[in-house]
């Protein structure tokens, strides 16, 4: 059995196709965890939710890419559906330096402020920390107070920051990346471990070897498991069956 912990399901490439739910599960890929983009994406997300209960897990944030001159508009839809219904996580949340810093600082109070909300439900955080992983490692460090829980998704960072995140007890999400000719995962992978992992697709983007620049979707986790286990001298149904257990911990599900 598989989890996949971060799948852009309800994204419009991906609902075009409906089998693809179905090729997941006969992958073994029973829970998919949705994050959330902005409130233009909830309504495809909660269709997902309501049509697979026990497979479609919903979670709710705004995502730093989406945070511009509107985003306290959007931080309050944000904290009116955590009041409305069961959410699995907080999420997608962080900081974005990639692809623009004109609202570095408001992604900043974003993601603190989606923290916040994250420790009022009690629920795990999915951070987005694309060039910015140091920054969101610094201010998970600060909200530490012993509760807080929750994955650096699609993990980019060094060994150094790797240790980090297990010290504040937070999970790496791996995805398709550690497939990559140019990764640095496998080293890491080996000096860590899998106790502080999860496996994510983050399709329909990022897909592993041999699906490269392809549409990425869930039945490919299996693919992902395959690699981590190759690196790691163990099968893949350790790695996923070590991995959905993490995931089951964290998302208490
Ligand atoms: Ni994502």
């Amino acid at each position: 059995m598989f989890t996949d912990t971060h799948t852009h399901i309800y994204d419009e490439k991906l609902l075009a196709d409906p089998n693809q739910i179905h090729r997941a599960i006969d992958a073994g890929v029973t829970k998919l965890y949705m994050p959330n983009c902005d409130s233009g994406t909830v309504d495809a997300m909660l269709q997902l939710a309501d049509s697979w209960p026990d497979n479609c897990m919903p979670m709710m944030g705004l995502h730093p890419t989406y945070v511009n001159e509107s985003y306290e508009t959007e931080l309050a839809s944000v904290e009116a559906w955590l009041a409305k219904r069961k959410f699995y996580g907080v999420g997608e949340i962080g900081l974005d330096y990639y692809w623009d810093l004109t609202f570095k600082e408001q992604q900043i109070d974003a993601f603190e402020r989606q923290i916040e909300l994250a420790l009022k439900y009690d629920l795990p955080i999915i951070i987005h920390s694309r060039e910015s992983t140091a920054d969101c490692i610094d201010i998970v460090r600060k909200k530490q107070n012993g509760k807080l829980r929750g994955i650096f998704h699609c993990f980019g960072g060094t060994l150094e920051e790797a240790q980090q995140i297990t010290e504040l007890g937070f999970y790496m999400g791996i995805g398709g990346v550690v497939t990559y000719k140019t990764s640095n995962l496998p080293e890491i992978l080996k000096q860590i471990g899998l106790t502080h992992i999860v496996l994510e697709t983050d399709a329909p983007y990022l897909a592993p070897v041999p699906y490269r620049g392809k549409r990425n979707e869930s039945s490919y986790i299996p693919v992902i498991a395959q690699k981590i286990g190759d690196i790691m001298g163990i099968s893949a149904e350790k790695v996923g069956e070590t991995t959905t257990a993490n995931a089951a911990l964290l998302f208490r599900a």
